[in-house]
């Protein structure tokens, strides 16, 4: 039933410089519940997700590649667009910042600000870093190098519009005073305050280094810079700025902004200060949630290669265990780990014992006991009232945990109704009250209130889980009107007459080791895929001048000095014994005679080479690259192989009549 009210959600618009990872997948998992939610709640909902694709470092990429940045990001986009599909996103919209509506809109939207006085010409300098598209001052940077990547950063000084960001401070602290909840969590908030009262800066919103962007329509050498680009897209994808605004003045402004805590400061500061020189209504609230993080603590990116694929997650778990797992593992605010161990185990534990079996449970013993119909004639007993009690008051639990942003809370309440549910099938025994035809009304009476209660949660579970809640509601013969939100905490709806089937089992249970190993081995080589699917995932910038046109896998990157070359230590190495990798099909493991010792390689090439191919010959190593573990293995080094032009083959570079120990310059 609709209540007449609209909701705004969005996501941040993605970069396509890499393939979308689990990262993307958080906050958009996270804004499709609040979507499904709204939509639940009868709301009129827009959710808005997209992609943010121009700049420098896209440009760049696009170039080592040797494709045009829109080719680049037309790929990669597809793959954002279909892993949406698979993780069963409902966004109503998807805005690219290349749509031609975008960019005219943005190019007004620059002009109007510039017609008011709030954009200026001035210059800038300061530490650039290339990778981060990001100017810094000298005291930000960290022993002399980018704060974020940590890479190297060149002075650079050019000709650029500012938006004069400064004279907001005051503006920006009265609506955070006047809008308590305007930056949540509360934690951010302080930040940005501290952030503020330390002195704004104006901002520079065009560039003349690169030319993949919006140009600035009235001084075309300059492109509009990326965050005045990206920020307007939650205006520009509701029609702002273009012939029909209809949705903009239906929608806008936002319900919620949903963004990583890395970028709460230009949704809190730079998008309420661009918007006030507009003079647009500001969004309601922003939610900048945690990082996820991998086992060694760092924020999974791109540029670390520790990215894990969600395809291959939702392959092998099924699209709604992911969905559970990143929604129920980490508070929303916070950061968390992701280890694929935590994941079993929830698959394990909450899916496959608490929700699969109850529900196997449940539907099979209405099928045993009574053919698949639960009997009119029902007797109720202790502890029914309880669990009534507690199954018609969870709606409401969730509600306030789901409206906090707190997904994990709100699990966690319908975990506790179906741990209590399998309880109750403990204390009640129905397969002893089954053996016992006097017992027959009180064995109905317990089944009808465990599907009740499979019925009531499996409402509540819909904006998570949104194919395993359909599952559980075929198979208790459950639709129609008794599944929409408002009958959550009614009970005594299921009728008489609904057919009960034991069905699919949801959640195979997962044998824990062997599935880690397995795991491992995937991930670990769709990561050496995705390293060796360079340039795309390359962290080398390309030439600046950036040609096209060349050679399928021929790159030309940024030339180096001979003491960056001089910085790889090569030597001829004898292999002296060679063996698979049990959980690596691609990998070969090398023991080689470095002519100093002995030291033991893994490498790609098991696709290529048979260990007796190899055994006895001689190769080039790389002798001081850092060791790694690849699938239980420590690499100390890396082989030369090359890529063959033309072809898909690999051949290792064989150096057999040069004595294993020479140092190769
Ligand atoms: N293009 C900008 C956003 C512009 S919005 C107007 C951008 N893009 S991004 O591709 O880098 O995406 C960043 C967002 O992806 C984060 O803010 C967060 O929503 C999500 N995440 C990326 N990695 C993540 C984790 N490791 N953990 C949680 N969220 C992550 O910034």
């Amino acid at each position: 039933m609709q209540n007449g009210k609209t909701f705004y959600i969005t996501t941040p618009i993605y970069y396509p410089s890499g393939k979308a990872h689990i990262g993307h997948s958080y906050t958009t998992v996270a804004s499709d519940a609040i979507a499904r939610y709204k939509r639940m709640q009868g709301y009129d909902v827009m959710f808005l997700t997209g992609t943010d694709e121009h700049g420098q470092k896209i440009e760049l990429k696009a170039a080592e590649k040797g494709v045009t940045p829109k080719a680049y990001v037309d790929e990669i986009v597809a793959g954002f667009q279909q892993l949406w599909k698979l993780l069963n996103i409902s966004n109503d919209r998807f805005i690219r910042t290349t749509d031609d509506y975008h960019e005219k809109a943005v190019q007004k939207i620059f002009r109007a600000l510039y017609d008011r006085g709030e954009i200026y010409k001035g210059k800038y300098e300061g530490w650039y870093c290339t990778p981060c598209e990001s100017f810094w001052t000298e005291t930000q940077l960290k022993d002399g190098k980018c704060p974020d990547c940590g890479r190297e950063v060149k002075w650079a000084e050019e000709e650029a519009y500012f938006f004069r960001l400064s004279k907001y401070a005051d503006r920006l602290l009265a609506l955070y005073e006047e809008h308590p909840d305007f930056i949540q969590p509360e934690s951010r908030k302080n930040e940005m305050i501290q952030f503020i009262k330390s002195g704004l800066d104006d901002l520079c919103v065009s560039r003349t280094s690169f030319s993949w962007g919006i140009p600035v329509d009235f001084d075309p050498k300059h492109v509009v810079y990326v965050w005045l680009d990206a920020l307007t897209n939650y205006i520009t994808a509701m029609g702002y700025g273009s012939e029909d605004d209809s949705d903009y003045r239906k929608y806008w402004p936002a319900d919620i902004h949903f963004v990583g805590k890395e970028i709460v400061r230009f949704h809190t500061v730079i998008w309420p200060a661009i918007l006030m020189a507009l003079d647009l209504p500001l969004p309601k609230q922003v939610y900048g949630h945690g990082w996820l993080l991998f086992g060694d603590g760092s924020k999974m990116s791109k540029s670390k290669g520790n990215v894990v694929d969600p395809v291959i997650l939702c392959e092998r778990y099924g699209v709604d265990a992911i969905r559970y797992f990143l929604l129920r593992e980490i508070p929303f605010g916070a950061d968390g780990l992701f280890t694929n161990e935590a994941l079993i185990n929830r698959i394990n534990y909450d899916l496959a014992n608490d929700l699969g079996n109850l529900l196997s449970r449940t539907t099979a013993m209405v099928g045993k006991y009574f053919g698949g119909r639960i009997p009119a004639q029902r007797e109720s007993g202790d502890p029914d009232g309880e669990l009534i009690a507690m199954a018609t008051s969870l709606r409401q639990r969730c509600d306030s945990a789901i409206d906090g942003y707190q997904f994990s809370n709100a699990l966690a309440e319908i975990w506790k109704l179906i741990a209590r549910c399998n309880k109750y099938i403990d204390e009640t025994m129905p397969w002893a009250l089954g053996k016992d035809p006097e017992k027959q009304p009180r064995l109905a009476a317990v089944l009808y209130n465990l599907c009740e209660c499979l019925r009531i949660i499996s409402i509540l579970l819909l904006p998570f889980m949104p194919e395993t809640a359909p599952k559980i509601q075929q198979q208790i013969g459950a639709d129609g009107d008794i599944l929409t939100w408002e009958t959550a905490n009614q009970w005594g709806l299921l009728p008489e007459d609904a057919q009960i089937t034991k069905g699919e089992t949801l959640f195979p249970r997962i044998d824990v080791a062997k599935e880690i190993a397995a795991l491992d081995e995937v991930l670990a080589q769709s990561q050496q895929q995705g390293q060796t699917e360079a340039p795309a995932q390359s962290e080398q910038p390309a030439k600046k001048d950036g040609k096209e046109g060349k050679n399928d896998n021929v790159v030309t990157l940024e030339q180096i000095a001979i003491d960056d070359f001089a910085k790889v230590e090569l030597r001829v190495a004898e292999i002296t014994a060679c063996e698979p990798i049990k959980r690596a099909k691609k990998l070969l493991k090398l023991t080689l005679n470095d002519g100093e010792g002995t030291r033991t390689v893994a490498s790609g090439i098991a696709q290529y080479y048979t260990p007796d191919q190899l055994i006895g010959r001689h190769i080039v190593l790389v002798a001081n690259l850092k060791p790694a573990v690849l699938c239980g293995v420590e690499s100390q080094g890396m082989i030369l192989a090359a890529d063959c032009k033309g072809s898909d083959e690999v051949r290792v570079i064989f150096v057999d009549d040069i004595p294993a120990g020479s140092k190769v310059r």
